[in-house]
């Protein structure tokens, strides 16, 4: 017998009264879910931890050379989603994925991928600056290395300068590239980890809180850097922040409870929000 929630969900008679419930109040998404240009393309995503909804039927096209917000209080489910687009999440035993996730029209979620690869092309940033305990240039030179993209020392140090250079660090960093990564402040190392991530030539980089443990200073450097990286890059950002998300995205989703409410333009999201629980977000009244 299938018990598998897919099959659950199809059948109805066979759901307790809270999953009857759940499924009665399980919101569509307001707004345009895709995008004309799409880069990847999530349909009917649906993430368990053992019984636990923690995304529910979500679709989300993120374009090329766009910045996607995700925003929603605490525990929505931003950071499950995000995991999704590279397979991160297959890193969690409890967690189980479906639906479709496609990138460039292939489909991710397909078990004979090979996730390494994949997470090159689809690279992330973590909330903390997570450097490897290894010097500046070799943070950055190990991804090439591993993936084979360099023929010779002087074209590494060339992708390294480059990496650097396009991550807005190179003039900090370039006399004391054999310095530990973790000597760096945490903004620089912040910046060290993007460099890393793009190092490797992604198409997608997502960021879940890139900033939240950066001073306004380098959160500002790092803004400015993501508006650079969309003109070559597609870019997820979760951010608590919706000064942030104004700032740098030009579209916005909505996350609460594991549903997406409503997603648009970064600017209809902030100014005329569809969707009340989005209104209530946005003006604070909840969250
Ligand atoms: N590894 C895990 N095992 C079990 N449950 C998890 C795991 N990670 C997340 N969850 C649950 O899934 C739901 C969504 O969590 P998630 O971390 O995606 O939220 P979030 O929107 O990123 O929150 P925050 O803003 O606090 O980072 C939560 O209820 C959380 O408790
Ligand atoms: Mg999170």
């Amino acid at each position: 017998m299938n018990t598998t929630p897919e099959a659950i969900a199809v059948k109805p008679s066979q759901l307790t009264a809270d999953q009857l419930a759940e499924e009665q109040a399980r919101e569509v998404t307001v707004g345009e879910i895709s995008s004309p240009n799409p880069r990847m393309v999530c349909r009917d995503v649906n993430v368990w931890y053992d019984d636990k909804h923690a995304i529910k039927d979500v679709s989300l096209d993120i374009g090329k050379n766009e910045v996607m917000a995700m925003i929603g209080p605490s525990g929505c489910g931003k950071s499950t989603f995000l995991r999704c687009l590279n397979r991160m999440n297959d890193t969690i035993p409890a967690a189980r994925v479906t639906g479709s996730i496609k990138l460039d029209g292939q489909e991710i979620q397909d078990r004979t991928i090979d996730v390494v690869p994949l997470r090159a092309q689809v690279g992330m940033v973590f909330q903390k600056p997570n450097p490897f305990p290894k010097s500046i240039y070799e943070n950055i030179a190990y991804g090439p290395r591993i993936h084979g993209l360099t023929n010779n020392r002087s074209e590494l140090d060339e992708l390294v300068e480059t990496s650097l250079k396009r991550a807005g660090l190179w003039e900090e960093v370039k006399d004391r590239l054999d310095a530990p990564g973790t000597s760096l402040s945490g903004g620089q190392q912040q910046r060290l980890c993007i460099a890393r991530t793009i190092s490797v030539s992604p198409e997608v980089i997502l960021m879940d809180e890139p900033c939240s443990a950066l001073d306004p200073i380098a959160t500002a450097i790092i803004e400015e850097l993501i508006d650079e990286l969309r003109q070559q890059y597609t870019i997820a950002i979760v951010t608590h922040s919706m000064q942030q998300a104004a700032r740098v995205s030009q579209r916005t989703a909505y996350f609460h409870l594991g549903d997406l409410i409503e997603v648009g333009t970064t600017d209809d999201i902030f100014n005329q929000p569809q969707h009340k629980l989005t209104e209530d977000y946005i003006t604070g009244r909840f969250g």
